[in-house]
């Protein structure tokens, strides 16, 4: 089997290419550039994957806000041409999308299964939703992966460093860390959801799956847990979503269950606590490698 991946430089792509099956053609923007749809079609032509993950996104949630046009040109638009170029050579879509499709449900409090309406905040959720649909749409064979708050070694692609590097660099400065305390999650290690995604592909799974670590914690959780293991210590006050203002709204709950993935013999991903340490143990053989 002959599999690309689209955004193989950033975080998640580069956790994935290592952990799939066959031969893997890793892409980049230089090869295929989703805001420039007419680069799409000649690189698959060259290529002829079976299978192509997309890894590539517009990431940059707060960002979107003001340039919507941006978000949708590369999540939504560009994924269309994405599936329908597929659909020509005959190659399965893997897609990943958001947990932030979901948060208009206010007072939610039980984990969100694929078969529940999402409903967006925020320009980004919107812009990775209609991609979602897209992708389903061109092929019923192609899979679509709902994700969340991806962090892995390699650091975002687009973003630079994760949160959890940003929040251990914080506190080696001895700065004051100030966390939002409102919004509940999953924090995932980019090295889990690659994991379970080759598997997904190897049981040639296909439509809508929710892939996350286990559990649910807020960012002033996930952080007071990175400084225990870290064996730091830190000034670290909960603080509220409108106390941080970021420019995009975040949903307030939006843990994702899990459970689809057993009814096609895959393993949930090990509890986010377990994941952190195990992220913690591989970043301290990457910065001494
Ligand atoms: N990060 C999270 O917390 C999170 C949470 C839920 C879901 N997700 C989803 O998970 C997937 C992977 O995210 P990630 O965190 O691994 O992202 P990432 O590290 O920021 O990497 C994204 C990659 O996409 C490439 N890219 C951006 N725009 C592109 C375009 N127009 N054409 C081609 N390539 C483009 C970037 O390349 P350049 O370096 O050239 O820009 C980068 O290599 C995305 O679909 C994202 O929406 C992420």
């Amino acid at each position: 089997m002959k599999i690309a991946v689209l955004g193989s430089q950033g975080q998640l792509g580069r956790d994935l290419c290592p952990r799939l099956p066959g031969e893997v053609v890793p892409l980049t923007r230089a090869d295929m550039d989703l805001s420039r749809p007419e680069t799409i079609s000649p690189t698959l032509e060259t290529v002829r994957p079976q299978v192509l993950v997309n890894c590539a996104a517009y990431n940059f949630v707060d960002k979107a806000e003001g340039e919507p046009e941006a978000a949708f040109a590369a999540n939504t638009w560009g994924v269309r041409a994405l599936a329908r170029a597929c659909r020509v050579v005959g190659c399965k879509l893997v897609h990943f999308s958001t947990d932030y499709v979901f948060g208009l449900e206010s007072g939610r409090t039980k984990p969100f299964a694929e078969t529940d309406p999402p409903g967006p905040v925020s320009v980004y959720g919107l812009s990775k939703l209609a991609g979602e649909y897209l992708a389903r749409e061109a092929d019923a064979n192609n899979l679509v992966i709902r994700t969340c708050g991806l962090y892995g070694v390699w650091g975002s692609g687009g973003k630079g460093r994760n949160f959890v590097e940003t929040m251990l660099r914080l506190a080696r400065e001895g700065k004051p860390l100030r966390v939002v305390n409102d919004q509940l999650c999953t924090p995932s290690y980019t090295a889990d959801v690659a994991a379970a995604t080759a598997s997904l592909i190897r049981a040639e799974a296909a439509g809508l799956f929710h892939l996350t670590n286990g559990g649910a914690c807020s960012w002033y959780d996930f952080t007071a847990e990175i400084l225990r293991q870290a064996g730091l210590s830190a000034e670290l006050t909960p603080i509220t979503s409108a106390e941080f203002g970021a420019a995009a709204r975040r949903p307030r709950f939006s843990v994702l269950s899990n459970a689809k993935l057993a009814g096609v013999g895959i393993p949930a991903p090990r509890p986010w606590a377990e994941a952190l340490a195990a992220y913690l143990a591989d970043r301290r053989t990457k910065l001494n490698t």
